[in-house]
């Protein structure tokens, strides 16, 4: 508390990037001994150290509410040579190598932050990225130091009968009083943020995978006993993941057992300490009754996720924060690639672009906007961003198309041979890519070093004379803060063009790199007026702003063969149609609707990919296109497009509705893209007022054999005034009031609703008794989906703010790491109103004026107000 009422008096100090000095000392082996027990743990720690280079330095040692209860030094208590300097431990030592001993007593129950050893659900487990290990035990806690860890857990058997650690276990047995131990050897050198330890009261589900070159490895999934049956698709997803990696990158798995362990309290999705991963449960636990679609999809992306960091971020580490999108951006780029090969690769593009434009592009053009190699930040926690995320995964996916599949695997192969067992940096990974292909990638560095999203204006012109189109591309990087000038970068556009007559493709798909602010591209043998299909698969992370007609767009929605650029093609149309219609209040649907029926009838085209393609853009993308945001406007503007789409097409959707409805369950892509064309189906036929629609979603909702239907019809349910739709709320309530994850999707399925009443409604299950401001995933599911209704949060009255703000100040006195992350939605009030602005700011204000704030929640309000 002490701690957090300074950071209230004094800003918190900036971390720079440029200040990186290796480590004073090394810790090249660590002996660690816990002593479990949920209200009172002891920590000893017997670390190795060795002074690295020639310097006189004290051994400085981390700390974080830590309060030594002894230290000795070569064995010997020694109180005069140690000291502490705020929470750092400082320990004077003559000589280059010594052992230092500490023990301290922690109290996991007590911790709220979820960051250390804390408890949760009857067990005890760790978390300690960034900078949770100095919370567990005074150390050197920073990712260039690297250690081999043992670790010996004693506990009481009845209570925490699962001991588990890094590597493998090497001993266990028996002690008195009922307590037994267990011990565990990791050796591989690894940061202490790779460090966990799990003591618990669960079961495993048991496999096993042969790697390539005949290593078997068992493979258990830990979680309570009666949620065993649901832990099958995490199992087929790492098994899956385990032979992706080694056939697309050659990387084999390094021991001899591997584990997953599933958390009710977690702040983030899941974490890839070394050989011993632990989870969010709800990216574990997925059966029909109980997980979506995209439940499942989540699924098995996180545990590829974390299992692919065992190469790239474990194997090969980060050498200091500023670089964790050498770790986050290729793992995702991994974690997407294999997402790809498993199902339709096109769908999979499309909704990656979904989040990339919803979570990135507002991140990048506002006041927390930074590159994915930051250069300062106060709190590291705030920095695992969109941008750290995917938009690092779109710079690696950059490489990957400009330096083609066997180049891209020549630099990865070089990368991780050069730099296994080290922390290596977003500079080394570039060079590796750069040495092994032989591509200069000297100005593509700037793409670790600009934020902003680009701006590229693209326009053809036919010269039907000469036969020629020329194409006109323009690049303009924005300023954002820190960052007024910009160069331009080399973005990779994939581009075709079309015959409007024809409807050919002339010559095939071009890779066009655009290299500077302008450039113009000759295209010879263009006979017919071309169309222009640009940045096909979304080939760079940009904004292209083109002149193309209504016409041209819905050309490219019907005929475009790369299934991106049709999508692509057909949100364009809607957006300009929707932001037309906010503009001038005179909507023109016409052409949204002709393009939309010409794609629900095209039965070459899969379900999967017709139910993403007739999607509206969602309001706050709408919003991101205008120069004022105005949420009430643009909620009309869409809900008077869906009604006449409902309306026109109405024998369409119920024919999709009727093609998809009688399927009973089954989990394969073809059947997930039944149930998502049936619910996006169901949604335009209660856009359209139709009568019978309040019936079909009800019997939707009650028949459902599978929560892909069930929440779906809840979602339409949920936005009506119907009289279905108070008993639909209460017999799901009813029917899943012991999963706490599902109980989730009733609090954000709620949030989400467009109705009139939803602040009342919100702020009213904000008291719901399942409500709680101890578990993350609650917590998102009610105030972080509202803060995503556009509509509602931003109404004019400023409530929906204040109801955010209120909860940044209650979660942060417990969460800090939770708390930061709802503050976003309020700095985008440059983006509204005056009078929107004036109350958005006005709550930024009032949450930095709140004493004993987190150096969290002080960095991302202090930067929101900008
Ligand atoms: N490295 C984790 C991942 O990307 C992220 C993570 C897990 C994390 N837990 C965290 C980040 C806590 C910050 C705080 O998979
Ligand atoms: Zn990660």
């Amino acid at each position: 508390m002490l701690d957090a009422q300074n950071a209230a008096a004094a800003p918190p100090p900036v971390i720079h990037r440029e200040d990186y000095r290796p480590p004073e000392w090394l810790v090249p082996d660590v002996e660690l001994h816990f002593d479990l027990d949920a209200a009172a743990t002891r920590v000893r720690a017997k670390l190795s150290v060795q002074r690295n280079g020639g310097h006189r330095h004290p051994l400085k040692l981390d700390g974080d509410g830590l309060i030594p209860v002894a230290v000795r030094i070569d064995g010997e208590p020694q109180a005069d040579a140690w000291r502490m300097d705020g929470a750092t431990l400082l320990i004077d030592l003559p000589g280059d190598a010594h052992t230092i001993e500490t023990e301290v007593a922690i109290a996991p129950e007590a911790n709220s932050q979820l960051m250390g050893l804390y408890a949760s659900g009857g067990m005890l487990c760790t978390q300690c990225e960034p900078e949770g290990f100095r919370r567990i035990t005074f150390f050197p806690d920073r990712p260039d130091v690297l250690s081999r860890y043992v670790v010996r857990m004693e506990a009481d058997k009845a209570r925490f009968p699962v001991l588990l650690s890094n590597g493998d276990r090497t001993g266990g047995g028996d002690l008195a009083d009922g307590k037994h131990w267990a011990e565990w050897r990791d050796p591989f050198f690894k940061p202490t943020y790779l460090f966990a330890l799990v003591a618990a009261d669960l079961q495993a589900n048991r496999d096993s995978f042969t790697t390539r070159s005949g290593k078997p490895v068992d493979l258990a999934i830990w979680v309570a006993p009666q949620d065993l049956p649901k832990t099958e698709h995490a199992m087929a997803a790492l098994k899956a993941s385990m032979a992706w990696d080694e056939k697309v990158y050659g990387r084999e798995y390094d021991l001899g057992e591997f584990n997953i362990v599933a958390v009710a309290d977690f702040n983030f999705g899941a974490m890839e300490n070394k050989s011993l991963n632990i989870f969010n449960s709800r990216y574990i636990l997925a059966d029909p009754d109980t997980a979506t679609d995209v439940d499942y999809d989540g699924v098995a992306g996180v545990v590829a996720h974390e299992y692919f960091h065992n190469w790239s971020g474990n194997r090969v580490t980060c050498r200091d924060w500023f670089q964790l999108s050498l770790k986050e951006g290729f793992t995702v780029f991994r974690d997407q690639s294999f997402s790809a090969d498993q199902g339709s690769a096109a769908v999979k593009r499309i909704e990656d672009v979904r989040t990339l434009r919803a979570a990135q592009f507002p991140e990048d053009s506002g006041p927390l906007a930074h590159p994915i190699r930051p250069e300062s930040y106060m709190e590291i926690s705030n920095f695992y961003t969109a941008t750290i995320y995917n938009k690092g995964a779109e710079v690696i996916r950059m490489l990957h198309t400009m330096l083609g599949p066997d180049k891209f695997r020549a630099g990865s192969d070089l990368y991780f041979d050069r730099h296994d067992g080290q922390a290596a940096t977003c500079e080394d990974f570039v060079t590796a890519m750069e040495d092994a292909s032989g591509v200069d990638l000297g100005q593509f560095r700037l793409w670790y070093s600009q934020a902003g999203t680009p701006r590229i204006k693209a326009s053809l012109v036919h010269e039907p004379a000469g036969g020629q189109a020329r194409l006109t591309l323009e690049q303009m990087v924005p300023p954002t803060p820190g960052q007024p000038d910009k160069q331009p970068m080399p973005v990779p556009l994939r581009v075709a063009l079309y015959g409007e007559v024809t409807g050919q493709i002339f010559g095939g798909e071009r890779l066009v790199m655009l290299a500077g602010a302008h450039q113009e591209i000759l295209f010879e043998g263009i006979g017919e007026r071309p169309i222009l299909s640009i940045n096909r698969g979304f080939s760079a992370p940009v904004i292209v702003e083109t002149d193309r007609s209504s016409a041209d767009l819905a050309f490219l929605s019907a005929q475009d063969n790369d299934p991106f650029a049709r999508y692509e093609a057909m949100q364009q149309l809607m957006v300009n149609t929707l932001v037309g219609a906010v503009a001038t209040g005179k909507p023109d649907h016409r052409a949204v609707i002709d393009a939309v029926r010409e794609t629900v009838c095209n039965s070459a085209l899969d379900a999967a990919f017709i139910a993403e393609a007739v999607l509206l853009p969602s309001e706050s993308f709408i919003g991101d296109q205008m120069a004022v945001v105005d949420p009430d406007a643009i909620h009309a503007a869409r809900e008077a497009l869906r009604q006449e789409l409902g309306q026109e097409l109405e024998d369409e959707w119920r024919a999709s509705y009727a093609k998809t409805h009688a399927n009973r369950y089954d989990y394969n892509p073809a059947a997930k893209g039944l149930r998502r064309l049936k619910t996006v189906a169901l949604g335009y036929m209660a856009a359209s007022g139709a009568e019978d629609a309040s019936v079909i979603a009800f019997r939707q909702f009650r028949d459902a054999d599978n929560m892909t239907d069930r929440q779906g019809a809840l979602g339409t349910l949920a936005n009506s005034a119907w009289a279905e739709r108070a008993e639909a709320l209460q017999m799901f309530y009813d029917r899943y009031r012991d999963n706490g994850l599902v109980i989730d999707k009733w609090f954000s399925t709620q949030a989400f609703s467009t109705r009139d009443d939803t602040i009342e409604v919100v702020e009213a299950l904000a008291r719901h008794p399942d409500f709680t401001l101890t578990n993350p995933n609650r917590i998102r599911s009610l105030v972080g989906a509202f803060s995503m209704n556009q509509k509602h949060f931003n109404a004019a009255s400023g409530r929906g703010y204040r109801f955010l703000a209120d909860f940044v100040l209650a979660v942060d006195k417990l969460n800090p790491q939770t708390a930061a992350k709802l503050i976003p939605p309020l700095g985008r009030w440059r983006r509204f109103d005056t009078a929107r602005a004036g109350l958005m700011r006005a709550e930024l204000e009032r949450v930095l004026a709140t004493p004993g704030l987190s150096k969290d929640v002080f960095e991302q309000a202090s930067k929101s107000l900008g």
